[in-house]
């Protein structure tokens, strides 16, 4: 079992939402129900399992459900059918003591518009969780710092909010989260309200992050771009439903429908997909051709924008090695170029 659990989630937004679930339940689309019962579907039918250190994206258009999905992780929502694990634990059957602590201990949030207290320096900004949680003063000023220095704002620990540039908001926002050390971060559209430069800078930070402190995240975001660049996986809504589930290089080769498609065409394809995806492996049992001799090797997590250089210097072909330089497939100019231009 997975760390988050979510199984068939169904969320009808209105006061009597019993006939318009039966309708959703029955496959019955959003634009129908609405139409016969004035009732909005949020969510229809979506099950995903998520693993401990995993970053999951969901992306979807404007409307298709992505915030009513994550306010169901943090139980701002409760949905009208369906059932929500976390490690297990059912946390719709929790009591509300429980959800608090639930909340507290595991849960951090980082929002789109920041959410910061203004009237707060940033320090207080981000010890903020901690002195809800009781933690003495002197800890959770000594926690607040490391982390405000960890997001690259050392210095800037008793400025207000609104002398800050949204960036450096956002990265108040990330330390606070961070703070009381959550295992789960919940980030809707979080870094949509900065300019491209700057969300670019956020984005890489936050990898940066991620490969040292391997938390569970859960990204919003309406950016395909964004989305390869962060999910290890990503799910696809349209209208409350899933659509895709899976690894970038998969929606971006294997694309589940035209909804799908549509969105991946104006990609960088050449960013996302990697040695490993393209290669023709290197058949077990059956000794790489002598011909590979002198060809150059390429790490298999190597992103094709790197590798066209290097093909196009050597056009006999490339040979794709794993972590431990064994050869495990081969690449050829003519398989790059076809998977650039599909
Ligand atoms: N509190 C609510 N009451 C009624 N309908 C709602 C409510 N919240 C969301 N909805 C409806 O549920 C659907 C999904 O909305 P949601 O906010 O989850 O979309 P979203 O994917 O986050 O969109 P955006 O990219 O604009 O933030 C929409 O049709 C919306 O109108
Ligand atoms: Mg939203």
């Amino acid at each position: 079992m997975s760390y988050i659990e979510i199984k068939n989630i169904y969320k009808i937004f209105g006061p009597h939402p019993q006939k318009a679930l039966t309708m959703a339940q029955n496959g019955e689309n959003k634009d129908d129900i609405l139409a016969k019962t004035g009732h909005t579907v949020g969510l229809q039918n979506v099950s995903l399992s998520i693993d401990q250190g995993e970053t999951f994206v969901v992306m979807g258009l404007s409307g298709s459900g992505k915030s009513t999905l994550i306010r169901h992780l943090n139980r701002l929502i409760d949905p009208t059918a369906g059932e929500i694990l976390f490690g297990g634990e059912n946390i719709l059957q929790m009591t509300t003591p429980r959800l608090n602590a639930f909340r507290r201990a595991k849960l951090g949030m980082v929002f789109q518009r920041f959410g910061l207290l203004p009237h707060r320096s940033v320090i207080e900004n981000v010890a903020y969780g901690l002195k809800i949680q009781k933690t003495d003063k002197a800890e959770r000023l000594k926690s607040a710092r490391t982390w405000i220095e960890r997001v690259g704002l050392a210095g800037y620990e008793d400025s207000f909010p609104d002398q800050l540039s949204g960036g450096m908001q956002q990265r108040v926002g990330l330390a606070r989260a961070l703070t009381t050390n959550p295992e789960v971060l919940l980030m809707d559209e979080a870094f949509s309200a900065l300019d491209p430069l700057i969300r670019s800078d956020m984005q890489d930070e936050l990898m940066k992050l991620q490969s040292e402190l391997h938390k569970t995240i859960i990204f919003i975001t309406h950016d395909l771009d964004e989305a390869l660049k962060l999910g290890d996986r990503i799910a696809i809504l349209k209208d409350g439903a899933l659509m895709q589930v899976g690894r970038p290089e998969e929606i971006i080769m294997n694309p589940a429908d035209d909804y799908v498609r549509a969105f991946t065409r104006d990609v960088n394809r050449s960013r996302v997909l990697r040695a490993k995806t393209l290669m023709q492996p290197t058949s077990t049992g059956n000794d790489t051709p002598a011909n590979t001799t002198g060809w150059p090797e390429v790490d298999a997590n190597m992103r094709l924008e790197d590798i066209l250089p290097i093909a196009i210097a050597c056009p006999d072909g490339i040979s794709v090695v794993n972590r431990d330089h064994q050869k495990i497939g081969t690449l050829s100019k003519d398989q790059i170029i076809a998977a650039l231009a599909a």
